[in-house]
């Protein structure tokens, strides 16, 4: 499979199908790089990535073998920012002074590096510490929606507008007290309502706003029901739930498995992606199946 790789990582020795750029400015194609003066031409141009075709390189080119320390370091920059950007955006939600176009480049950046690296993107965004869990949890739903529905080629302004949902999906939890969110053991009755309670004021302190998208508002709202109608807050059903919800839905439950929590452990990848296709009842299985695509 032709892998998309931020073109700072492109090697001599690797096969380059195409930049992402206009062939009036660079119009190699199907070439194999030889020369550093070619690593060098490919840096200068306005591409910020190259398609590069594994099986006709000649060196190895897995994942790991072009994710350098560098590149973590520049996601672990971007999840940073991130994080402050939607810290300052729930702040703003609370307020009632939300500018929701200050969330779509938000969504720009963290697309672009789960684009270029998704392990290296969860595996940072799953760093998360108490203070700033729903923070990373919400970018890293928000990166796993886009790059799901760029499968499914949504357009762009879908995309992002998903991104933008997936960023304020769990925004009613700033309404829920830290004890709660944090707590290490089951919560008890009257805590476990509380929590459950997130998506329907996340609906309402969004909707008070007044220009958030039907879309995002049904996704704040939806993202915990399920198909078989066992979810919240509403028990909605199959014919109910359109593909964005089902959508959220799967991003969030194998963000939240493949995550540490303070009551459970991180699961892997395989594991979650198991757990979840058997569970048709619950969860659209051509959406898992496609998740898992975007690992392989
Ligand atoms: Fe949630």
């Amino acid at each position: 499979m032709v892998r998309r790789i931020p073109k700072h990582l492109v090697k001599k020795g690797m096969f380059v199908e195409s930049l992402e750029c206009s062939n009036a400015e660079f119009s190699g194609r199907r070439f194999l790089v030889q020369s550093d003066e070619t690593v060098r031409a490919i840096l200068a141009t306005s591409a910020a990535y190259a398609l590069v075709n594994p099986q006709r390189s000649t060196i190895d080119i897995d994942a790991d073998a072009v994710v350098t320390a560098e590149d973590q370091k520049r996601t672990q920059e971007a999840v940073r920012q991130g994080t402050s950007a939607l810290r300052d955006s729930f702040a703003a939600v609370r307020a009632g002074d939300l500018k929701i176009e200050t969330l779509g480049p938000v969504a720009d950046e963290i697309r672009d590096h789960i684009d270029a690296a998704p392990e290296v993107f969860l595996k940072v965004t799953r760093l998360k510490s108490k203070d700033e869990g729903t923070y990373m949890h919400s970018l890293a739903v928000s990166a796993l929606m886009m790059r799901l529905a760029r499968t499914l080629d949504y357009d762009d302004a879908m995309v992002r507008e998903l991104g933008v949902a997936g960023l304020l999906h769990d925004v009613g939890k700033l309404m829920i007290p830290n004890a709660i969110l944090n707590k290490a053991g089951q919560l008890e009755a009257a805590e476990k309502s509380r929590m459950r309670g997130h998506p329907e004021i996340g609906y309402r302190l969004l909707k008070e706003l007044g220009d958030i998208s039907p879309l995002t508002l049904d996704i704040v709202r939806f993202h915990h029901e399920v198909l078989d109608g066992s979810g919240y807050p509403l028990g909605l059903k199959a014919e109910q739930l359109g593909q964005e919800i089902r959508l959220s839905t799967v991003c969030d439950v194998f963000e939240a498995l493949t995550s540490a929590r303070p009551y459970k452990r991180a699961w892997t990848t395989r594991d979650a992606l198991n757990w979840m296709f058997d569970r048709g009842h619950l969860f659209d299985k051509k959406l898992v199946l496609r998740l898992g695509s975007i690992f392989e």
